[in-house]
């Protein structure tokens, strides 16, 4: 079974009681006295020189880690990366505010911190750099959320790295995310690896837990992979989806599995709108499609068909891609290559069932609709 990690509550008290006065009615943090104690024991025993932390919010978690290595006179770097650069709860405030406001306070403690905002993981991991060995994510808890980070990040971590992982009995709560499966971080600590993990027996909620990588981590690490095709509760931007791509070419030499990973990301795609009938996807992709300029990919059955019945669009033509375009036997007016569109104000249709063409879309960084199997089935095009 997972160890238990003795607690350390002692950092808690001193941000806490400067950052009251400034909190604005807002929480001070995300995680209990129960979960900060247990990040706090796991840095007593670990002692890291670099840490990441994921997901950030108001920033009371990183003002407790920062006061907590000061305490136990550790000179660690401290990265914390937060996607929004506004608080998501109080959106007049910055993304780490509290810990701004009482940062000076810690300015002789030998602790470096530096908030990293508006960015993802993929934009920013390579400049942060190796060697970090203690990482806490805390962030969308739905799927694909802290999987992807945590892969993005793996290969930046030192040999023995502790990971610390928020949250993962959150779908188990009757507060969790308005019905959506919110497993992402028990996803991760079931699926990962590691000689050595760690859960916080203590807590009511049984909310927080961690592992210390070691080589069975990279040794299993297609099972974490693998986990990324359980149905996700959302996309992630164009621009993010690329950047975990490349990173993942860059960082696992494992073309098979990056191959399967591009065909999961349009399966999921195509499956994300949940819609309750072909009418009310269609009339979805109508009021999306308003004032862009449209292209439909695919020339066949397909791409024919949808003209038909978006013919209220602005449909410009039809895309291929380019070796497709090679074969010359299929092109007409108003047919491009893919690589040539230029992404302001045009919006993409996907007519065709091809990962390999999803991925000429996201590579060119274009706007763009995957239409369901429902839609095709309704009009016998599959
Ligand atoms: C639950 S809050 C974090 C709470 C914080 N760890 C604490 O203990 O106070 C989630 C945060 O993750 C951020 N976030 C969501 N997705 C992200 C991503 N892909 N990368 C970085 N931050 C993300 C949100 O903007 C939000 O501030």
């Amino acid at each position: 079974m997972y160890k238990k990690v003795d607690l350390y509550y002692e950092p808690i008290e001193e941000p806490n009681k400067l950052m009251a006065p400034i909190k604005k009615g807002m929480p001070l943090g995300e995680m209990s006295k129960n979960e900060l104690a247990f990040i706090c024991g796991l840095l007593k025993e670990s002692r890291p020189k670099k840490l990441l932390e994921i997901g950030v919010a108001a920033g009371g978690t990183t003002a407790v880690i920062v006061n907590c290595l000061s305490m136990i006179n550790c000179h660690s770097e401290v990265f914390s990366v937060d996607i929004a650069e506004q608080y998501y709860r109080y959106p007049e405030a910055r993304t780490g505010y509290l810990f701004d406001q009482i940062r000076s306070y810690y300015k002789d403690s030998g602790v470096y911190q530096e908030l990293i905002l508006g960015k993802s993981i993929p934009y920013c991991i390579e400049k942060i750099g190796g060697e970090i060995d203690f990482l806490i994510i805390d962030t969308m808890h739905v799927l694909p959320g802290e999987v992807l980070d945590f892969l993005c990040v793996l290969p930046f971590l030192s040999e023995t790295a502790v990971v610390v992982v928020h949250d993962v009995s959150y779908n188990l709560l009757s507060w969790s995310l308005k019905g959506k499966p919110a497993y992402a971080t028990r996803v991760l600590l079931s699926t990962v690896k590691a000689g050595e993990k760690y859960f916080n027996f203590d807590d009511v909620h049984l909310s927080i837990g961690g592992f210390k990588k070691d080589q069975t981590t990279w040794d299993g690490i297609e099972d974490v992979f693998s986990a990324l095709s359980i149905t996700w509760s959302y996309m992630p931007l164009l621009d993010d989806l690329k950047g975990y791509l490349e990173i993942f070419v860059k960082y696992y030499n494992n073309k098979q599995v990056i191959d399967w990973l591009k065909t999961v990301c349009y399966l999921q795609e195509k499956k994300i709108g949940g819609w309750n009938s072909v009418q009310e996807e269609l009339d979805y992709v109508l009021q999306t499609l308003a004032g862009y300029d449209v292209y439909i990919y695919g020339t066949g059955l397909k791409g024919r068909k949808i003209e038909k019945l978006l013919s209220k669009a602005n449909i410009k033509g039809h895309c291929i891609s380019r070796d497709y375009l090679l074969d010359e036997w299929d092109i007409k007016d108003g047919v491009v290559c893919v690589d040539d569109i230029q992404n302001e104000n045009t919006i993409i249709v996907l007519a065709a069932d091809s990962p390999e063409c999803y991925w000429h879309i996201i590579e060119n960084g274009l706007e763009h609709i995957v239409i369901s199997d429902e839609v095709w089935k309704a009009y016998s095009c599959i």
